[in-house]
């Protein structure tokens, strides 16, 4: 896969991570990239081709699909954190990060997935599809039933061989880590190292060390990694 030629859909393109998806896509030689967003009228970059989206609007994919029906890629990035915990969250809001994370993804993907033979699709999750942090239970959650979303479109579309790539990283300094104060990764770097997996054939790109981190720990005890959660 190729981005040089290629025609892409990124949804969230408005801001953040999304719009310097779009951008690298068109540095990149991408023939076309339609540039989603919930209001159109907010995406400001020469060259692309706004389209209304929605993620939770069935009606609003259905119609993106049918405007956009020649992509080679599709870039799921649009998402959501509320910061909503699992049990004293509001329920309505945590449902509204699976309505977004995971069930948007997945309808993107379904409603796309036909057009994409010999294609891609890359999904933006995050190193919380793989712990949990106090403040982002809901988010976590959503986040690691899409990294095995991810795993389980992948089987299914290899017969028409549509890469599904995952892309997992920390934070990065976009709106939705406005209020954390650690490091961050700049969005651009995010995005040059997930295009240069997809081009690379790559199932997974894992875009900073926090990210491998929390991935390895996967292989221990969980008292190891939340050793605060020992009774
Ligand atoms: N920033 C990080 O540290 C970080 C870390 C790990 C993973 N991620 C993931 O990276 C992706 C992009 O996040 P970001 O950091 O760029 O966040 P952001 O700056 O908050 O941007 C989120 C984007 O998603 C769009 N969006 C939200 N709900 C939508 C819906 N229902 N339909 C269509 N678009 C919708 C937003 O559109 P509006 O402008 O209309 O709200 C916005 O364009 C997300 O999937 C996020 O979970 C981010």
């Amino acid at each position: 896969m190729q981005i040089s030629g290629s025609i892409a859909l990124v949804s969230g393109a408005n801001r953040g991570l999304g719009r310097a998806f779009a951008t690298q896509l068109l540095e990149r030689g991408a023939t076309k990239v339609y540039a989603a967003a919930r209001r159109p009228e907010t995406i400001d970059i020469p060259g692309v081709v706004p389209l209304q989206l929605d993620i939770t609007d069935p009606d609003s994919i259905a119609a993106a699909a049918a405007t956009a029906n020649d992509i080679t890629l599709l870039i799921n990035n649009a998402g959501i954190s509320t910061g909503a915990n699992l049990i004293s969250g509001d329920l309505e809001t945590i449902r509204r990060e699976m309505d977004t994370n995971f069930w948007g993804t997945l309808n993107m993907i379904r409603a796309f997935a036909p057009r994409l033979a010999g294609g891609a699709i890359l999904n933006v999750l995050s190193a919380l599809s793989w712990f949990a942090y106090d403040g982002a239970g809901a988010y976590g959650a959503a986040k690691a039933a899409t990294w095995n979303l991810t795993n389980g479109v992948r089987l299914e579309l290899v017969a028409q061989k549509t890469l599904v790539t995952g892309l997992h990283l920390g934070a990065a300094d976009t709106d939705m880590m406005a209020d954390y104060d650690g490091p961050k990764i700049a969005p651009a770097a995010v995005v040059k190292a997930a295009l240069d997996g997809i081009e690379a054939n790559r199932l997974e790109v894992v875009a900073d060390d926090w990210s491998a981190h929390v991935k390895a720990s996967l292989a221990n005890d969980p008292s190891q990694f939340y050793p605060q959660t020992v009774l």
